[in-house]
C-alpha cells in the first residue's frame, strides 16, 4: 500500500441568501435560519507529513495568500480553527503522525464569508485522508460542527439551510447556477461583536423562520426573484459598526445589482448579477458595471466575480 505523505484539499467560501437570527439561546450561542451558498473563492490546505520524532500531531502552521492584509489577520497557532481541526481528529482517532498543515488563502479573511470554517473542514478531510483514519462522514460532521457553527458546511457545500446554531444542515433544491461579485473592505469584522451588536439593536427578536419566497427562488432557478429574497439579520448590525458599507451596497444597486447584501457578519458585501437561465452576455454587462461602480467608491480593497453554487470541501 502506498502512503500520501502530502494531501491539498480545496474548500469554497460561502455566502448567506437568508440569515434569520433568533434569541441568544442559554449557550451564548444564536437560533439561527441560515441558508448557505457556496461559491468559488476558494482556500487550498494542504497537510504533510512531518518527522515522526516530533512530539505533537501539529508541528507548524504557515499561509499564504494575494493579500497582505488579510494574511496579517490569520493566526498561526491554536487560536486558527483548521489548527483546532487537525489537534481534535488526532485525539478523537487516537491517529495523529505529526504534520506540518498550509493555507493558501483566497477567501477573506474575517470577512463573513467562513474562511476559517472553510480551512477547519478541509483540515479535516485532509488529516482523515493522511493518517487513513477512514471516519465516517457523520462522525466527521460532528467533529466539525464541534469546531464551529459554520465548518459542516464547508464540508457539505452547494446550497443548504443550517438550523440550531447553523451547524445542522438539510441541502436544498438549487438547480440555477449564479454570478456574483464581493467587494472586500479593507477591515475584519469580528462575528462575536457583530452578534453582539445585533444583540444591542435587536433585543426582541423572534424565532427565525426559513423564507418561503427563496426556497422558491431556488427551486425555480430565478435569479431576480432570488435577488429580491436575500435577506441578512446581521446587515444592521453589520452597518452600525462600519457605516461605510451602506455606500458599498448603494453602489451596487444603483449599477444594476439583482440584489446587495452584506455576508454574514460582514464585512465583504455581496451582489447577485445574474445567472438561472439569463444570457450571459447580460449577466456580463451587469458584472462589469457593478464591478466598475465598485471600484469608484474607493472604499473596497478588492472586487471580485465568482459562482455558486459549487461543491464543498474536495481533494485536489
Ligand atoms: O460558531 P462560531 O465559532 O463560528 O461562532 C463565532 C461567534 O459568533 C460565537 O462566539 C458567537 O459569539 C457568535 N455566534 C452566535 N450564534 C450563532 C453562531 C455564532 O452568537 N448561531
Amino acid at each position: 500500500m502506498t502512503v500520501d505523505t502530502t494531501v491539498t484539499v480545496r474548500v469554497p467560501a460561502k455566502v448567506n441568501l437568508q440569515l434569520a437570527v433568533g434569541p441568544r439561546r442559554e449557550d451564548g450561542f444564536h437560533a439561527l435560519v441560515n441558508v448557505f451558498h457556496a461559491v468559488s473563492l476558494f482556500d487550498e490546505v494542504t497537510v504533510k507529513a512531518a518527522s515522526p520524532r516530533r512530539p505533537r500531531a501539529l508541528t507548524a502552521l504557515t499561509a499564504t495568500g494575494q493579500s497582505e492584509s488579510h494574511l496579517a489577520r490569520v493566526p498561526l497557532d491554536e487560536r486558527n480553527l483548521a489548527a483546532r481541526a487537525a489537534i481534535l481528529l488526532a485525539e478523537e482517532t487516537g491517529a495523529g503522525h505529526p504534520v506540518d498543515l498550509h493555507l493558501d488563502k483566497r477567501i477573506p479573511v474575517a470577512g463573513g464569508m467562513a474562511g476559517g470554517s472553510a480551512d477547519a473542514a478541509a483540515a479535516l478531510v485532509a488529516c482523515d485522508l493522511l493518517w487513513g483514519c477512514g471516519i465516517s462522514r457523520e462522525s466527521l460532521l460532528g467533529l466539525a460542527a464541534r469546531l464551529g457553527s459554520d465548518v459542516a458546511f464547508g464540508l457539505v457545500g452547494a446550497t443548504a439551510v443550517g438550523t440550531g446554531r447553523g451547524e445542522l444542515l438539510e441541502p436544498m433544491t438549487s438547480p440555477g447556477r449564479y454570478r456574483w461579485v464581493f467587494a472586500l473592505s479593507p477591515r475584519g469584522l469580528s462575528t462575536a461583536d457583530v452578534f453582539g451588536e445585533y444583540d444591542r439593536l435587536r433585543p426582541d427578536a423572534p424565532e427565525p423562520r426559513l423564507d418561503s419566497g427563496l426556497e422558491k427562488a431556488l427551486a425555480e432557478g430565478d435569479a431576480v426573484a432570488l435577488g429580491a429574497s436575500l435577506s441578512n439579520d446581521l446587515q444592521p448590525a453589520a452597518l452600525s459598526l462600519l457605516p461605510e458599507l451602506g455606500r458599498t451596497l448603494d453602489a451596487g444597486r444603483s449599477a444594476g445589482a439583482l440584489g446587495a447584501q452584506v455576508s454574514g457578519s460582514g464585512p465583504t458585501c455581496a451582489f447577485l448579477v445574474g445567472g438561472g437561465g439569463e444570457d450571459p452576455a447580460v449577466v456580463g454587462e451587469r458584472e462589469a458595471a457593478v464591478v466598475a461602480a465598485l471600484r469608484a467608491t474607493g472604499l473596497c480593497e478588492q472586487v471580485i466575480g465568482a459562482d455558486g453554487d459549487v461543491p464543498g470541501a474536495t481533494v485536489v
